[in-house]
């Protein structure tokens, strides 16, 4: 399986709304296509792990590439995989970023993180704290 994590800049424009909808999108047509994984949201940048066979992780990969809510998507982390470690999600959200943090707080917790990605994650979910400007 493959795992990849990429990072990207939000459109300024998008709403709660837009979002809850992009979410409700995505969890759909990953349960639909046995993906899973993880997408942080700091209301500037998008992070997301997503895991699952490689053919359909590489095309969601397209999608998302083209997706105009999102730009300069780079990916951080490429690699092939055991295991899953988000199995249970279709894509883990929260739209309240302290209730996420303890979401994958509880994951790193079980040991389910390998220890970079966790990291990885730890950071962008930081960076978010801080807010901008500070
Ligand atoms: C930040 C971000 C994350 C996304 N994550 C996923 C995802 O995990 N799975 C997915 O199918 N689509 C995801 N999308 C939506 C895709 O870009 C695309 O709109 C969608 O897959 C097309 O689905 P449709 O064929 O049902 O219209 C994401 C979009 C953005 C902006």
């Amino acid at each position: 399986m493959l795992s990849v994590i990429y990072v990207s800049v939000a459109d300024p424009g998008l709403t709660p709304a837009d979002i809850a909808a992009m979410v409700a999108q995505a969890q759909a047509n990953n349960a639909r296509d046995g993906l899973t994984g993880a997408l942080i949201y700091n209301g500037q940048n998008f992070m997301q792990l997503l895991e699952g066979p490689v053919a359909r992780v590489e095309a969601c990969l397209a999608r998302i590439r083209a997706d105009l809510r999102h730009n300069g998507v780079i990916e951080i982390r490429r690699r092939l995989v055991e295991e899953r470690e988000f199995s249970a999600f279709s894509m883990l959200y929260s739209p309240l970023f302290r209730e996420h943090d303890a979401g994958l707080s509880r994951l790193a917790a079980r040991g389910q993180l390998d220890p970079q990605d966790e990291q990885m994650m730890a950071n962008f979910l930081a960076l978010g704290h801080r807010g901008p400007g500070g």
